[in-house]
């Protein structure tokens, strides 16, 4: 059993991970139905002082463990506040999000970042690779700061690079490695303390259309293999379909879930004036 604070990693998810948080108990049980993550009725309002940006007004959804989901939608129609928030990253201003049975509403910003380190992995954009370390040292500072010892974080990270398909350049700094490769690196740093829940926002963007094939590939290879849970925006077609559904939002709410196999139009994605 593991207590918050306590810097022991429990690498798998849904293994003996059992935080006391507060009144809750994270327990890395799963709810009976199998989701993972839920929201309910989620509200996010930006205010600015001058103006207040309503980019969520009420979405409610259910992510079941172990599913792959694309979020899709035109620009500014709140997929990163989405993200945002669910992850916990950002604070919500109405209805309540769960993640693993546990209400993220009822936890202090520090049982929150515990969570975020252990339970989930980032492929943000913004979450960029720190320049003065070479591709091995990015990888395993999430392992570092976990409390993992260094030996064995440079074990899984430099496993985890191969894995990536970036063996033998791990000593390579983020400026000499090409788009595709850093990418990978930041999927290799996202994923090398397993997490349970992956967020990917656009992870395959600005890479060219064989490489985003190649990383999907690698995304969706963790998915069934490991069970691992992953929620993606993303702007592509060709991405969104390997997702086994699609989420699509329109102006702050959801507007459609999509079986497998079915798309939503161009026309659809591109329509960023009914969002103005
Ligand atoms: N930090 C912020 N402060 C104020 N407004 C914000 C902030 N972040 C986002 N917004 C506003 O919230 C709305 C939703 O933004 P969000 O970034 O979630 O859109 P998006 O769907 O991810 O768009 P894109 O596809 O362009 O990335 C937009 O109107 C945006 O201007
Ligand atoms: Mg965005």
């Amino acid at each position: 059993m593991l207590s918050i604070g306590k810097t022991k990693n429990s690498a798998h998810f849904g293994a003996d991970y059992r935080t006391k948080t507060g009144s809750h108990t994270w327990s890395g049980a799963k709810e009976p139905n199998g989701s993972i993550v839920r929201s309910d009725a989620l509200q996010k309002t930006y205010d600015t002082g001058k103006t207040k940006v309503e980019a969520l007004k009420g979405v409610t959804l259910t992510i079941k463990k172990g599913e792959m989901v694309a979020i899709m939608g035109p620009s500014g129609c709140g997929k990163t506040t989405l993200l945002n928030t669910l992850s916990g990253l950002d604070s919500i201003t109405d209805g309540d999000v769960e993640v693993d049975g546990v209400s993220l509403n009822e936890l202090s910003d520090n049982e929150k970042t515990e969570i975020r380190a252990k339970k989930m992995g980032f492929i943000f954009q913004f979450y960029n690779l720190l320049p003065v370390l070479d591709a091995v040292e990015n990888v395993e500072l999430p392992l570092l700061l976990s409390g993992v010892k260094p030996k064995e974080a440079r074990k899984r990270a430099v496993e985890m690079l191969a894995l990536v398909g970036l063996k033998g350049w791990e000593h390579h700094r983020p400026a000499e490695l090409s788009g595709g490769q850093r990418q990978r690196v930041t999927i290799a740093r996202a994923l090398v303390n397993n997490p349970a829940i992956v967020w990917g926002d656009e992870p395959t963007g600005d890479l060219d259309s064989n490489t985003s094939q190649e990383i999907m590939d690698l995304l969706c290879k963790l998915n069934i293999e490991n069970n691992q849970t992953f929620v993606i925006v993303t702007h592509d077609l060709n991405v969104a379909k390997r997702a086994h559904r699609i989420i699509t939002m329109r102006n702050g709410r959801i507007h459609e879930e999509l079986p497998p196999g079915v798309l939503p139009s161009m026309e659809f994605l591109e329509g960023s004036m009914e969002n103005a």
